[in-house]
């Protein structure tokens, strides 16, 4: 098996270093035997092919069994070609994967019930998935552009647009996976104020009636969903939504978890076809290089891998106990909120000590 790795910008490179070392560590302890490959993407890319997603690491990525990401963008290329920004070889490699499915799992850690800025009994247990739509939406939609107006103004446009089949498919994804859950759904759009979520609410209602009738569906306009995320989180099981508003209300259920260092991702398309795994968050400028970055999230993005591209349930396991064991032992980056019995680790510490439960 064959893994691609695009560490990408910022603090990419340092967190991917750290799943590495649980690659060697699964590698040599554990039977994996997944090879390892990396390729540059996003402002990596564009230093040194000119575009920030070269069209034969795209074939790269293709020719793998699953793509390991860390993270793009940076004040460097603020001034490169808004096509050509690091950003968009992210999006440039969703696309092409076919990758519509993003599952990004919130869940909170024993450990760190304290760390969140919700109170304990509010987070406590929690275990949320949130399936977001990946390659649709806004973030694609046609037509879209900044024109001149003819009194000289400027107008900035976007298209919020999705199909029947587009709805469909992402939606049995995630009534799927509630089978091997909770059992509940939760559709997140705005079809108060959107025809494109009246059509999703309406295909989303449809497919459960045809398909799903044993899985409990229950419908919720995004700002409300933003709101009881914060209020009573753990009513959620599976969050179901588009691109955009799954784009922000996974940040919000990251920081649930106390971290936005601590939530991965999986990038699902078609049965087959190479899956993307990253962390949810970005480069971080603001501690890029300093080692201080969480790997957390980068190591439980390769768990990901391992459960639902690699065929290694056993091992994602092992290496999410592993990651639970470190923060139950006290070991914190920067990002988790301390206190006592608490040691504070940089990124390769984290790594290492994650590495140690796995190879002992
Ligand atoms: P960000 O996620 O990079 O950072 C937000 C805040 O969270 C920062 O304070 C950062 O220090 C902190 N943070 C993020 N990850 C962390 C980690 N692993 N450990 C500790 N702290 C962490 O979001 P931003 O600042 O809005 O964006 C920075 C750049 O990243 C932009 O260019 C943006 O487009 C890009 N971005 C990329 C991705 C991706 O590659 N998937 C995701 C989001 C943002
Ligand atoms: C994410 C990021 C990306 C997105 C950007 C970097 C294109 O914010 O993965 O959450 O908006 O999807
Ligand atoms: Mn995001």
């Amino acid at each position: 098996m064959k893994m691609l790795l695009l560490p990408g910008d910022g603090i990419g490179p340092e967190v991917i270093d750290e799943a590495r070392r649980i690659i060697a560590v699964l590698n040599t302890g554990h039977g994996l035997g997944l090879e390892v490959e990396s390729a540059e993407i996003g402002g990596a890319s564009i230093e040194a092919h000119g575009v920030p997603l070269a069209p034969h690491v795209l074939a790269q990525a293709k020719a793998s069994h699953a793509v390991l990401m860390g993270a793009v963008g940076g004040p460097q290329w603020k001034d490169v070609a808004y096509h050509l920004r690091p950003e968009q070889g992210l999006l440039d490699l969703r696309k092409g994967l076919g990758l519509f499915a993003n599952l990004r799992p919130a869940v909170c850690f024993g450990a760190l019930a304290d760390a969140s800025s919700l109170k304990r009994e509010v987070i406590e247990g929690l275990d949320i998935l949130i399936v977001r739509e990946l390659i649709g939406g806004v973030y694609f939609g046609e037509p879209r552009g900044i024109e001149e107006l003819p009194d000289g103004t400027r107008r900035g446009f976007n298209t919020q647009s999705y199909s029947t089949g587009e709805i469909e498919r992402v939606a049995r994804t995630a009534f799927t996976l509630a089978r091997q859950r909770q059992g509940r759904v939760c559709s997140v759009e705005k079809a108060n104020v959107m025809e494109s979520g009246v059509l999703w609410r309406e295909t989303v209602t449809a497919l459960h009636a045809a398909e799903f009738s044993d899985i409990e569906l229950s419908h919720m306009y995004a700002d409300n969903c933003a709101m009881q995320l914060v209020r009573h989180p753990r009513q959620f099981d599976v969050i179901l939504t588009d691109n955009l508003f799954g784009d922000i209300l996974s940040d919000e259920a990251a920081m649930l978890t106390g971290s936005l260092g601590m939530l991965p991702s999986a990038a699902l398309g078609a049965p087959g076809q190479p899956g993307l795994f990253e962390p949810i968050h970005g480069s971080a400028p603001d501690i890029a290089g300093k080692g201080v970055a969480n790997p957390c999230a980068a190591i439980l993005s390769l768990a990901m891998a391992l459960r639902y591209q690699l065929e290694r349930p056993d091992l994602a396991d092992l290496v999410e106990k592993a990651v639970s064991d470190c923060l139950a032992d006290g070991y914190r980056t920067a990002d988790l909120a301390g206190g006592p019995d608490t040691r504070q680790v940089g990124t390769q510490g984290m790594g290492e000590a994650i590495a140690a439960r796995l190879a002992g």
